[in-house]
């Protein structure tokens, strides 16, 4: 047998942590990194047996009681369940092969769970349906995040742009005029659920100031949709600089977010935002013809990880 399955990365453009409480939210796909799953037949009685391929420490999860608190085996434990497969498990071995760096705000989790999930029901002839996916990839995110809204599986399973709102159904979004993003790295991470739940302690003792601010970053949400689906892209410059600031308030900012965002619009970037959970990870810049490279050496200049173009659309 061989059989392979792949997810791409996904980037939050608007509405990040307000998302979380009802508001709504624009993800995209991000097709520059990937996580796949090659499915081969394993020994006689082996059972699933995930093998991750770049690591260097012990690499051989088995899918049993003991390891449901690993992503991984929880994920392909889910899909055998949903499959209603009983008795003995199939002999598989998956191999991991992921491009999608950890905790970097590029949606790595629901990724490789998402490829897991799809080459784990592939190879048992019943490929999931992606309702059923989407669910399962979820279930796998309350793991680690505690309370995730679910945009990051949304869009990743349906691998498309998606304006996102919890508890309503799936709007995806048409992006008639493609535009340019730059993506650069802080160099250092925060995990989401620590900037989730400073930002749940925040509301909870100033609901009134937190909550109006989810309101705000909601709005800018709308309003970028009706601009992306208008082709009127350049406009998002100051939405995105008005979201990052909104960010700030909510205190998952931070001095090094704040300085590459400034030098990404002083190098010409029509704006510039955190994007993801924050207080490090990722930060996008939407640039115009001449100015991408500009951008992106700048960032690299003033300390950024890395730093690559993204096309939307
Ligand atoms: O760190 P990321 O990119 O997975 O960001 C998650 C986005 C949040 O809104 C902060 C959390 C969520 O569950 O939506």
């Amino acid at each position: 047998m061989h059989i392979q399955a792949t997810a791409y990365g996904k980037l939050i453009l608007f509405g990040e942590h307000a998302v979380v409480y009802g508001q709504p939210a624009i993800a995209v796909p991000l097709t520059a990194v990937s996580a796949r799953i090659t499915v081969e037949n394993g020994p006689p009685g082996s059972g699933v047996q995930i093998v991750l391929a770049e690591s260097d420490a012990p690499s051989r999860i088995l899918v049993d009681d003991q390891t449901l608190d690993n992503a991984l085996a929880y994920t392909a434990h889910l899909v055998l369940q949903h499959l209603e497969y009983s008795g003995a498990q199939p002999d598989l071995k998956l191999t991991l092969h992921s491009s999608i760096p950890i905790g970097a705000g590029f949606g790595s989790g629901a990724a490789v769970s998402t490829a897991l999930a799809r080459a784990l029901s592939t190879a048992l002839e019943r490929p999931l349906d992606k309702a059923a996916l989407n669910d399962i990839v979820y279930t796998v995110e309350e793991l680690h995040h505690g309370t995730p809204s679910g945009i990051d599986n949304t869009v990743i399973v349906y691998e498309k742009p998606v304006f996102f709102q919890r508890e309503e159904a799936l709007t995806t979004l048409s992006i008639p005029e493609p535009f340019t993003l730059i993506v650069a790295h802080a160099g250092h991470t925060t995990p989401t659920h620590i900037t989730v739940g400073d930002v749940g302690r925040l509301f909870a003792a100033e609901p009134s100031r937190i909550g109006t601010i989810f309101e705000q970053i909601g709005t800018l949400s709308r309003t970028a949709r009706r601009l992306i689906e208008s082709g009127s892209t350049a406009a998002l410059g100051p939405l995105m600089n008005e979201n990052h600031r909104l960010l700030q308030a909510l205190t998952v900012s931070d001095e090094i977010l704040d300085r590459l965002c400034e030098v990404a619009r002083e190098a010409g970037a029509l704006g510039a935002k955190l994007s993801g959970g924050g207080r490090g990870g990722n930060l996008i810049a939407l640039v115009e013809g001449n100015q991408e490279e500009m951008v992106r050496r700048a960032l690299l200049v003033a300390g950024a990880a890395r730093a690559f173009t993204s096309t939307v659309g």
